[in-house]
């Protein structure tokens, strides 16, 4: 989960919602899907070929055949509720416009809500099936909201002559059309909502007279295939939510002369590729989000004019590499999440552009070793996240650069061995995940390079507790007393009390201790006869407890060898 991605976007749903028509209870329609319900004719024709009802379960479990008598059907239901549709449109009712100072009077005599002082229409939630046709609406209408109501079309006249509508909201409804003339009048409409309805196309000259629309939110629909000149009159548009819809593929010039745009959310759609202009005019974009698609793999030149980028979302892909320069043009880029991909390979040089980045999410995918200096030009680099990946190996310098890094998620790796050095190149760790690998020793002196961690996590690996682990076991120890010494810091001790979770898997009697409660007696008697057969893990004088100062000694000094003479009432007992 994205703790900073999520601020950033929220700020901008944030906005469209405060300021949207009134206050009111909103959900973030926009970041999660609504779930239309399926509707009528589409529950007749699933059971007639057999699907489930359970949607996404049919969708997954249905034969050939059926599949092709489904598109037949769907194809015929298309075109006979197209047509249906439209007729509709036109039988449906108008409610009355009109001019004049009185006419804010009247209004309120309406079913809808009015508000003289801010020029406000409000049928929001009135279980409205049509539109009232005995409201009155003056014709100077800045705010008109039909939200939340039943409508499942509109007559193409609706909007007659409210040139001076600022902000339109048809969200959460059951519109499935929307005549071609409908929004021809509303030159100066700056916000249309139209999330959380049924729609399944838009027609391509649906926004042509709607040039000063900034906020255009289509989320949460049946949308498919946009035509290409959709947006072709709406210049200012800074921020378009076409998530959640159905959406499988992009012309090419669909985003062009869209320069001003700052958001994109093309979340939760069925995008498998992406044509290499698409984003070429989106210059002032900051945000966008691809997370929840079906893309494989993307062009190189995808990001090109991206310089402004701030955050990009490719979560839940099917991505499987990433190539040196498609990321290179993002240099202001703060935020990327590439997490539950299928990504096995990283191009030494693929980050290189990216020195601005804060915060990395690379967790759940296919990862088995990182080059050496693949984030070095990251140096701002805070959160890396690599959990859930088979990585066995951090070699030297696989965070090279990284001085300011705090969070290192490495957990349900197949982490093996890590490099001693390995945190001389991150000082500034706060939080480190080990937990779910297959480490049994830290080399010794690793954890002396990062002073100020206040969260480590070790639990679930095969910690073998001899003689080799007597420095982490010290320094555990050391973390422990320290914290309960400081009185202030009873919010920390949970994560030191049971060792970091660091339980032995073994030799012999000490599986199942906590490695924290081993004193360097328990680790390393006997165990130095088994030890000389292997290369030995720790100089062998030491082992055999002779003090030795030499510089490559972990325990040169002598005061850390000697643990602490724990008593059980400082130690917690083990569970
Ligand atoms: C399809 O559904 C049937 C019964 O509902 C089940 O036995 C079968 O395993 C399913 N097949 C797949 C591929 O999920
Ligand atoms: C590292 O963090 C410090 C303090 O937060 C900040 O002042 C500095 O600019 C950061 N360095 C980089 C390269 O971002
Ligand atoms: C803990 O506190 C005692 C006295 O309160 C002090 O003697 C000892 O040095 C402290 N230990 C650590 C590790 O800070
Ligand atoms: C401990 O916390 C209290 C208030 O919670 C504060 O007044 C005090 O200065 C703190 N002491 C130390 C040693 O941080
Ligand atoms: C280790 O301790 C002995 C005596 O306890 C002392 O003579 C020696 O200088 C110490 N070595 C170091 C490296 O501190
Ligand atoms: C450590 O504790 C044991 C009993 O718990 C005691 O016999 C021994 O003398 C202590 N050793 C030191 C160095 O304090």
């Amino acid at each position: 989960m994205g703790r900073l991605s999520c601020p950033f976007v929220t700020v901008f749903t944030t906005i469209v919602f405060i300021t949207s028509v009134e206050d009111k209870p909103r959900t973030e329609a926009s970041r999660d899907c609504a779930n239309p319900e399926p509707s009528f004719e589409q529950s007749v024709i699933k059971e007639m070929v057999g699907v489930g009802s359970d949607r996404t379960k049919g969708e997954k479990n249905v034969s050939i055949g059926n599949v092709v008598v489904a598109t037949i059907f769907e194809e015929f239901e298309t075109r006979l509720s197209r047509l249906e549709r439209r007729l509709r449109a036109i039988e449906q009712p108008v409610w009355q416009m009109s001019s004049g100072e009185e006419d804010w009077e009247i209004c309120a005599e309406g079913p809808c809500r009015c508000q003289p002082e801010i020029k406000l229409v409000s049928c929001w939630r009135q279980d409205l099936l049509d539109l009232p046709a005995a409201q009155l609406v003056p014709r100077d209408v800045l705010k008109l909201d039909l939200a939340g109501n039943r409508l499942t079309t509109l007559h193409r006249d609706t909007f007659l002559d409210m040139t001076r509508l600022n902000h339109l909201d048809l969200s959460d409804n059951s519109i499935e059309h929307l005549p071609l003339n409908l929004f021809f009048s509303l030159h100066a409409v700056a916000r249309i909502r139209l999330s959380k309805n049924l729609l399944g196309e838009l027609h391509r000259s649906q926004f042509f007279n709607t040039r000063n629309l900034r906020i255009l939110d289509a989320s949460s629909n049946k949308l498919r295939n946009l035509p290409e000149s959709l947006f072709l009159s709406t210049t200012l548009l800074v921020l378009l939510d076409l998530s959640c819809n159905r959406i499988s593929s992009f012309l090419p010039g669909i985003f062009h002369g869209l320069t001003m745009l700052e958001e994109l959310l093309l979340g939760k759609n069925r995008l498998s590729v992406l044509p290499v202009d698409l984003f070429k005019d989106l210059t002032s974009l900051k945000y966008l989000g691809l997370e929840e698609n079906r893309l494989r793999e993307l062009p190189d030149e995808l990001f090109r004019t991206q310089t402004s980028l701030r955050e990009l979302n490719f979560r839940s892909n099917q991505l499987s590499e990433i190539s040196a320069r498609l990321l290179a043009p993002l240099e202001q880029l703060n935020s990327l999440e590439m997490s539950n991909n299928k990504i096995a390979r990283i191009n030494p040089t693929a980050f290189q552009g990216l020195v601005a980045l804060k915060e990395l999410q690379l967790g759940h995918n296919r990862l088995r070793n990182l080059t050496p200096g693949l984030f070095s030009m990251s140096a701002s680099l805070e959160r890396l996240v690599l959990y859930a990946n088979g990585i066995e190996n951090l070699l030297r310098g696989t965070f090279q650069g990284l001085s300011n890094l705090t969070s290192l998620f490495l957990h349900s790796n197949h982490l093996r061995i890590m490099h001693p050095d390995l945190f001389q190149d991150t000082p500034n760790l706060r939080k480190l995940q080990l937990e779910s690998n297959y480490l049994s020793s830290l080399p010794p002196r690793i954890l002396d390079a990062v002073e100020s961690i206040e969260q480590l996590r070790l639990a679930r690996n095969p910690w073998h507790c001899d003689c080799a682990a007597s420095y982490l076991a010290t320094w555990l120890q050391r973390m422990y007393l320290t914290r309960v010494n400081d009185t202030n810091s009873s919010e920390n001790l949970g994560i030191w009390e049971f060792g970091a979770g660091a339980v032995c898997r073994g030799p012999g009697t000490l599986g199942g201790r906590l490695l924290l409660r081993l004193t360097f007696h328990e680790l390393c008697e006997g165990q130095w006869a088994s030890m000389k057969g292997l290369v030995p893990r720790l100089p062998i004088d030491l082992i055999s407890g002779r003090n030795v100062a030499s510089t490559d000694n972990p325990f040169s000094r002598n005061e850390s060898v000697s643990t602490p003479n724990l008593s059980r009432s400082t130690i917690p007992s083990q569970r």
